[in-house]
């Protein structure tokens, strides 16, 4: 069913937005002119991707860069964990680091669902 998102001119070609419609939490994404909605969550850990980045039609989750393909919700690059020196660490915050990350490669990535967008006016509206 189709309901009201946002307004056109809360999302600049580039950007994301945060919406709830219906109770289903959305990320929107204006991909060149095009407002694409997918999940909000990211498919590693659930950090919120209208945080993250569009690049071209790349959406880069804010917490570890998983990136997916906002027109189809597909990953298209795995999380990177983010590195620190472990000469800055004690010994044992180093071995937990190390054991975080072996954990980190094992969590799977998934893809995010996707739902059909339109623009109506100044009004953009998503069918969930
Ligand atoms: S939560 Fe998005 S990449 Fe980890």
């Amino acid at each position: 069913m189709w309901a009201d998102a946002a307004k056109t001119d809360e999302l600049a070609p580039g950007g994301l937005k945060y919406a709830r419609v219906n109770g289903v939490e959305l990320t929107l994404g204006n991909y060149d002119g095009t407002i694409y909605a997918v999940g909000r969550r990211c498919g590693h850990m659930n950090a919120p991707l209208d945080d993250g980045s569009l690049d071209g039609f790349i959406l880069t989750c804010p917490l570890h860069d998983a990136q997916f393909d906002i027109t189809t919700g597909k990953a298209t690059g795995y999380p990177m964990p983010h590195h620190h020196s472990d000469e800055t660490r004690s010994p044992a915050m180093a071995n937990e680091a190390r054991a975080n990350h072996r954990l980190a490669l094992k969590i799977r990535l998934l893809d995010l669902a996707t739902y059909p967008a339109r623009v109506l006016g100044d009004t953009i509206q998503v069918d969930v």
